[in-house]
């Protein structure tokens, strides 16, 4: 298993978004965590298409692009073209997850499905062998800074059974309240990927924020 950080530049300075950029480049993180919120799928509105192409002009490590937002599949094309190295769509959000993935595959990016809170892991067991991502919510998407559910510790523990049983590869991202008190427990439960948001860009030295969530 992998301990990844993928520190989610919606806490970022958007003032000073290159300044940001430049100190993930610096980190031990391994990918950049871009929440694209459309105020329909959630509600609150973040940031797109226009964005994601600026930070991948500056970005060394890959895009990991969450889309928040309804009929994502219209938008697979325009993201992949816009630096996405890994996409990941709502199960909620989609009615074709199959097509949806090989749509995603098709352009290029590795492709994964995000489960809120309340969709139960068990949903994936048909499409697990195409994923290469499971990113599960431990908040309700739409805001940084929001306490983590502890719940989400059985559904990793879960998830991570599935994998090992049916042979698969997806890695498990974990987005929403990960702090440097949780992450060595969630790196335990089975969670190869942590976003952490607030807990990084609030920090006073998150270089060595994003250095202890990897470490602990
Ligand atoms: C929430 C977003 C998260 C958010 C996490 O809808 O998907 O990626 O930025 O922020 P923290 O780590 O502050 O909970
Ligand atoms: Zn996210």
């Amino acid at each position: 298993m992998q301990k990844m950080i993928a520190p989610s530049l919606l806490s970022a300075d958007f003032l000073n978004l290159g300044k940001d950029v430049e100190m993930v480049n610096s980190s031990e993180a391994d990918w950049f965590h871009c929440d694209v919120m459309d105020g329909v799928f959630v509600p609150n509105i973040s940031f797109g298409i226009p964005v994601i192409q600026a930070i991948k002009k500056q970005a060394t490590k890959p895009l990991d692009v969450h889309l928040m937002i309804v009929n994502p599949e219209h938008y697979f094309e325009a993201f992949a073209k816009a630096g996405a190295d890994i996409i990941t769509f709502h199960y909620e959000a989609c009615t074709h997850i199959h097509r949806a993935v090989q749509q995603i595959k098709s352009l290029g990016v590795k492709a994964g499905v995000v489960l809120n809170p309340h969709t139960p892991v068990s949903v994936l067991e048909d499409i697990l062998a195409d994923l290469d991502v499971v990113l599960l919510m431990s908040v309700n998407p739409g805001f940084g800074g929001q306490q983590f559910i502890e719940r989400t510790y059985e559904k990793i523990k879960k998830l991570r059974k599935m994998i090992i049983e049916q042979g698969a590869t997806a890695l498990i991202e974990v987005d929403g309240g990960v702090n440097t008190k949780n992450a060595s427990a969630l790196f335990e439960a089975g969670a190869d990927v942590l976003v952490a948001g607030n807990a990084v860009f609030k920090s006073e030295n998150p270089v060595e924020t994003i250095k202890l969530l990897k470490m602990n």
